[in-house]
């Protein structure tokens, strides 16, 4: 793969993005090149580039949530790929795991209580250690990697299902954000979606995946909320902005969030709430037992494709 003008090019995907990889491929009109795993018997991972890939450009689509072994294959994925003598080798992670602690220290803390990791910074240095050139992803969680990492947006994918499943309602519309980490991407949307209001959800993290909300900063009576966020994962965010939008009076509500980790009972939780449709990618594969009548799934594969092919011709 991936370019069909420029055969030194060559896509491999990391087992935990098989699917995905195959549709960018299918996009760019292009097979993904070979590539062999196997395990020792304690687990450990071993691979080989079934293709000779000495002065290409080579694409590796790998996303990492945990197991950590998803993780360390794309690692090795980029370690063999540079040994093997690849003239360029860009990582491409449809969802960037461990990329949630981006702090140094939370507001107001005392020194004497710091003491977190500051993850997504060191999962950047291991996969530039490990031999990526460039690092591409996708709705990354923090906004402090920019320099370092490629960010592309999924807009341009949610946005036609906008227009499509909110329809009239786009006149009374509001764009919610959970949080104000979140308030760029809040912005993005309402200036494509007619200028519509920005509300912003004052929510305090007592402890990771559990959230208190004090209320919303603006208003949603009477109005369509459309709720925008990187990473739905046990739900109680969506779900707690969503509630409280409804008790604030909002008419009907809509969500779009990028990564669905949906861990525990996060699609229960879903079904219950005040949202009408909840529209997620598929950075992350969606497993079939998880299906729900207001779970729409939206592919990346055409956005990805996109950025790989700009990549190819710089
Ligand atoms: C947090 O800052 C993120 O943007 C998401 O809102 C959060 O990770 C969602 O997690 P959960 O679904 O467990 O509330």
């Amino acid at each position: 793969m991936l370019n069909k003008h420029n055969n030194s090019l060559t896509g491999f995907s990391g087992q935990f993005s098989a699917k995905l990889a195959k549709e960018v491929a299918r996009e760019l009109g292009q097979k993904l090149g070979k590539i062999e795993f196997r395990k020792f018997s304690d687990g450990e991972i071993w691979l080989k580039y079934k293709e000779d890939i000495r002065g290409k450009d080579v694409f590796i689509i790998q996303s990492f949530p945990p197991p950590a072994e998803n993780l360390l294959e794309l690692l090795l994925m980029l370690d063999a790929a540079k040994r093997a003598l690849a003239k360029k080798v860009v990582a491409i992670i449809p969802y960037f795991g461990y990329g949630r602690q981006d702090k140094k220290e939370q507001p107001g803390e005392p020194a004497s209580q710091r003491g977190e990791p500051i993850s997504a910074e060191l999962m950047v240095k291991l996969l530039f250690s490990a031999g990526a050139d460039r690092i591409l992803t996708i709705d990354f969680h923090s906004d402090k990697m920019n320099a370092a990492i490629r960010n592309v947006f999924t807009e341009s994918i949610f946005l036609p299902n906008a227009k499509k499943y909110l329809g009239e309602s786009l006149r009374d519309l509001a764009i919610l954000t959970p949080d104000l980490g979140r308030i760029g991407a809040a912005k993005r949307y309402a200036r494509q979606l007619r200028n519509c209001p920005v509300v912003v959800i004052n929510k305090e993290r007592t402890k990771p995946n559990q959230v208190r909300v004090g209320g919303i900063s603006g208003e949603v009576k009477d109005k369509t909320v459309l709720i925008v966020d990187d990473i739905v994962d046990t739900g109680n965010t969506l779900v707690a902005a969503a509630n409280t939008a409804k008790k604030m009076g909002a008419k009907k509500i809509f969500a779009f969030v990028t990564h669905a980790l949906f861990s525990g009972e996060a699609v229960e939780k879903i079904n219950e709430s005040p949202i009408s449709r909840l529209f997620i990618s598929d950075t992350i594969p969606f497993s079939s037992e998880k299906r729900s009548n207001k779970i729409k799934l939206v592919s990346v594969a055409p956005l990805l494709a996109q950025a790989i092919r700009e990549i190819g011709k710089n």
